[in-house]
């Protein structure tokens, strides 16, 4: 099977009240269990590339090839998207060049109307090489440089007008924001959520930042229109907590116990483990 873009997921998803889970690559390690882990699941899956990724794994052209590579290697028969994640504008078009089938560009650091210019740009775009598009209202906050900044929530009027641009997706900040949340923090706006869901009708909404957010919290996002979720960090959590262990159980000193294909194994598992709980908690296991 090949790489198929998400507009038909979020259709699917927007109809049966579910949202499909967003998973960022970060390594060889990550492609394997996100894809075992769909495939296992019967789940359709998003997996993200953020332009720090893009440079670690060899650009965008790359990880296509070695996604497919692993799609026919591993007997992928799931719908699976290769999606940018925040891209820049130029990441966008370098992305599309590159294969991928999925695109999210993030024109939120823009002024609105500039952000409107070139979302238009890449919609005309996307829907001539049927790739599908993500487009940015309100920035979502995290950790920069040790700070961290709140999540903003996006003006409903502003994602009304990105949204009538024909975009296939729309992330709409409501609070929530990547990494690790804070103590302190107050939860997700619903009331701003709800403001968005109505003036933009049926256009399937993203909820970036999935890492941390109480379960009740996410379930009922999706309810009011929310068909993608992304999650990094909890999966890269799970990652580096199996890799600590292996090396505090002393593995590492076992007979051939440096293989790093070994070292390795726990970490996949660990994280393939984390994807299919999300999954299970977006409600899109069986649905591919
Ligand atoms: P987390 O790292 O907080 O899970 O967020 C991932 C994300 O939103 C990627 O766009």
């Amino acid at each position: 099977m090949r790489l198929v873009n998400a507009k038909e997921m979020m259709q699917a998803a927007s109809r049966g009240h579910y949202a499909v889970g967003h998973f960022n690559l970060n390594n060889m390690e990550s492609i394997r269990a996100y894809l075992l882990a769909a495939q296992e699941m019967k789940a359709p899956v998003i997996l993200g590339v953020s332009g720090g990724t893009a440079k670690y794994m060899g650009g965008y052209k790359t990880i296509t090839d070695t996604v497919e590579g692993f799609m026919e290697f591993l007997d992928i028969t799931v719908p699976v998207a290769l999606h940018v994640d925040h891209g820049t504008y130029d990441q966008a078009l370098a992305a599309l060049e590159g294969g991928f089938s999925s695109i999210m560009f993030d024109g939120s650091s823009y002024p609105i109307a500039e952000n409107i210019e070139k979302t238009k740009y890449l919609v005309e775009l996307c829907r001539q090489k049927g790739i599908s598009l993500e487009a940015e209202v309100g920035a979502i906050g995290g950790e920069e440089d040790g700070k961290i900044s709140e999540g903003e929530c996006a003006d409903p009027a502003e994602c009304k007008r990105i949204a009538d641009l024909g975009v296939d997706m729309l992330a709409a900040g409501i609070g929530n924001i990547h990494g690790k949340y804070p103590a302190n923090w107050g939860g997700l706006h619903f009331d701003v959520l709800q403001k968005i869901r109505e003036v933009t009708g049926l256009m399937p909404l993203v909820l970036h930042g999935g890492s941390g957010i109480p379960e009740d919290q996410v379930k009922k996002a999706i309810t009011m229109g929310v068909c993608k979720v992304n999650v990094n960090t909890e999966c890269q959590i799970a990652f580096s907590d199996a890799l600590a262990a292996y090396y505090k159980a002393g593995k590492d000193q076992e007979s051939k116990g440096f293989v790093t294909r070994t070292i390795m194994a726990p970490a996949l598992e660990a994280a393939k483990a984390k994807c299919e709980e999300k999954i299970r908690l977006f409600g899109s296991d069986n649905k591919a």
